[in-house]
């Protein structure tokens, strides 16, 4: 399937049901390690609690939880945000759903993000994740070689905006 065959998914509001999916999501997608799953369900905990540091969207397709995205400001900037966690279900990788997540993030900051910034691997089994933010419009920014661990860089993506206001969001 590829991304222009988008399925028809409904986004909504995180819900500490979706924490079993969630979970098994992080999990199936076999490029986290366990200690970056526990982080991602505690930011998904912080989200459903309304914490305001974590805004998430859930990707719901024929009942189940297919996708999940979650984003924050990023402390002591100015419009600047961090796109922090996001997933899709391996069996229905390609389907259109990522590009939808990211795109209803990108639409929810629109007129108080200046820049959002997006922090993932080096690694080559992260190659099909690099190449799905290039497509979307995100600029390779830098490279911190072995950051995550000896031979595991963190390459870190960043897409500008022009905010509608001249007060930003985020501080
Ligand atoms: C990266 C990811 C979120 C993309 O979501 P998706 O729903 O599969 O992507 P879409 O269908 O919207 O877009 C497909 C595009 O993503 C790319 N892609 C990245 N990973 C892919 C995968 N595993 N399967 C299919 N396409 C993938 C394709 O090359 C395609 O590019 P194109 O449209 O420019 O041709 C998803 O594959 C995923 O969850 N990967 C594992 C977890 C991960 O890496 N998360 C990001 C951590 S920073």
């Amino acid at each position: 399937m590829t991304a222009a065959a988008a399925v028809d998914v409904t986004l909504r509001a995180p819900a500490a049901r979706d924490r079993a999916a969630i979970e098994r999501m992080l999990r199936d997608a076999a490029v986290f390690r366990e200690d970056e799953v526990a982080i991602g369900l505690e930011v998904f905990d912080g989200s459903v609690a309304g914490d305001p540091a974590y805004h998430s969207v859930v990707a719901e397709l024929g009942g189940g939880v297919a996708g999940w995205i979650c984003w924050g400001p990023t402390p002591c900037t100015v419009g600047t945000w961090d796109m922090y966690w996001l997933a899709v279900s391996p069996a229905v990788h390609g389907a259109g759903i990522g590009t939808r997540l990211v795109r209803e993030m990108e639409q929810r900051l629109a007129g108080r993000a200046r820049l959002i910034v997006v922090e993932t691997a080096g690694r080559e089994d992260y190659a099909p994740t690099r190449a799905f933010y290039e497509a979307r419009g995100y600029r390779r920014a830098a490279v911190i070689p072995d950051f995550y661990a000896p031979g595991d860089d963190q390459v870190v993506y960043v897409k500008s905006f022009t905010p509608s206001t001249d007060s930003y969001e985020g501080r």
